[in-house]
């Protein structure tokens, strides 16, 4: 059951109380999209705001040097605006556009009065000291220098940035922290690849609503799904032709099951499908990217999400069920006269790790506690940034048996290493793996660089700032 909006408060961010901005229900409603579980994305009748992208910032010369910086502030969403926490002033922030080889030199500012950090979520490079490194803490009013160099051989695709602060990462992504990284080789002077940046968020009296404690125990799910911050927008396209659409699912806990229109799958996060997959349903859990080709329609045709069923959380024991529906993600309209997207040519697929001898095999167990309120754990243990929970060799391939003794789902991610799911036809590398309740899923892993110290976790967020993470070190 959804609560009334009215009764939602302001997250406690430091941002705007529900009371404070005198936008309330009726300004969200005029807004052009109604909250409630069955009017997700529904019309009020004001018209779709028309498509559009995140700004792109592309490296030269084989670096990318800016400052990022995150403040509360004042954004265009969902129709309307309101208050959201920004990568400089946008949600969602910038997208990276990167070549294998290259260098982001990235100076992350904090005018939050809470600490953050930066992820590069799927990109294979080092975890340590000023790099990829989850165990930062940018503290608030201050910087950060990030310097993450991409290796040479570094895969194409599309991948993703947001805060990993331990304890405020789904407040953060959820309100409004994230944009898209693509690595390619490709000039986007002309025609760039369509990227589509999907996320869902609550908002109430111009704020982004608090949730529950049952609701981050069940993962939350916000009220209204945004493509590029927008509902529903309708993208041009020449009827006939090939468009192609690089979509991220930066949703908190929401699984996409995209369907509505047949589309190529060329590859799902740092991997890639030869061939490509046609196929009218992809489920992206959150986390996941997908590199699809679409035709150009006849007639307008919607990307839709439908409702997912991701586990119930255990007979009622959760306090909440998932309030979730079908959503529109956006709406191919036929324009002759439109511009084109790029198609990138195909890449090859990583190499496959299904013939490989392995060096070792280990389980990891999803599990949940009742000990002082339900607890999020791998292994039966919770997140402890002081304890390392795996120990692997580089230059090691190794097969990860991922069990989920719980009833929800839970979608694993493994920092810097990409999974390849080995119970499956051809190669199917991924970063984050969805386990669904009660069942295993197999994947293997190469560790064949990069030691360091990182992690890996349910990516729904709740779950992993509840505890549901561990610690992995290579040596
Ligand atoms: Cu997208 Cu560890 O995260
Ligand atoms: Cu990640
Ligand atoms: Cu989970």
């Amino acid at each position: 059951m959804t609560h009334p909006i009215s009764r939602r408060r302001a997250l406690g961010l430091g941002l705007l109380g529900a009371g404070s901005l005198g936008l309330g229900l009726a300004g969200v409603a005029s807004s052009g999209f109604r909250s409630g579980p069955s009017a997700a994305n529904a019309s009020g009748g004001a018209p779709a705001a028309s498509w559009s992208e995140p700004t792109v910032l592309a490296s030269s010369d084989g670096v990318l040097t800016f400052d990022l910086t995150i403040s509360e502030t004042t954004v265009d969403v969902a129709g309307t605006s309101a208050r959201m926490l920004a990568y400089n002033g946008t949600v969602p922030g910038p997208t990276l556009h990167l070549r294998p080889g290259d260098t982001l030199r990235v100076r992350l500012v904090n005018r939050l009065d809470q600490p953050t950090n930066l992820h590069t979520h799927g990109l294979v490079v080092s975890a340590e000291g000023n790099g990829d490194n989850p165990f930062v803490s940018v503290e608030p009013g201050e910087s950060f220098d990030y310097e993450i160099s991409l290796p040479r051989d570094h895969p194409h695709g599309v991948f993703w940035y947001h805060p990993h602060r331990h304890g405020l990462v789904a407040d953060q992504v959820f309100g409004g922290l994230y944009g898209a990284i693509v690595v390619d080789e490709e000039d986007w002077s002309q025609r760039p690849p369509r990227v589509v940046v999907v996320s869902d968020v609550t908002l109430s009296g111009g704020a982004v609503a608090s949730v529950s404690a049952a609701e981050r125990r069940q993962g939350r799910v916000g009220e209204v799904v945004l493509a590029n911050g927008l509902v529903a927008p309708p993208l041009a396209v020449p009827p006939g032709g090939t468009e192609r659409l690089l979509i991220v699912n930066a949703c908190v806990s929401r699984y996409l099951d995209l369907g509505g229109l047949a589309m190529t799958v060329r590859g799902l996060d740092s991997g890639s499908f030869v061939p490509p997959r046609t196929v009218d349903r992809l489920v992206l859990a959150p986390g996941n990217r997908a590199d699809v080709l679409v035709e150009g329609p006849e007639r307008p045709t919607s990307l839709v999400a439908r409702a997912y069923e991701r586990g119930a959380g255990g007979m009622g024991m959760m306090g909440a069920s998932v309030e979730e529906s079908d959503a529109t993600i956006l709406t191919l309209v036929p324009d002759a006269g439109a511009s084109r997207s790029a198609v990138a040519p195909a890449k090859s697929p990583p190499s496959d790790l299904r013939d490989v001898d392995i060096d070792r095999a280990r389980t990891l167990t999803f599990t949940m506690g009742m000990g002082g309120g339900m607890t999020f754990l791998i292994d039966g243990r919770p997140f402890d940034p002081d304890r390392v929970d795996q120990t692997v060799d580089i230059g090691t391939v190794e097969e990860w048996t991922l069990a989920n003794a719980t009833m929800m789902n839970h979608p694993f991610h493994l920092h810097i290493w990409p999974m390849q799911l080995v119970d499956h036809d051809g190669v199917d590398t991924r970063d984050v793996v969805d386990v669904p309740p009660g069942r295993s899923v197999r994947v293997r892993i190469a560790f064949d660089r990069f030691p360091g110290r990182t992690v890996y976790h349910c990516h729904i967020l709740d779950h992993e700032d509840l505890g549901m993470m561990g610690v992995v070190q290579a040596t």
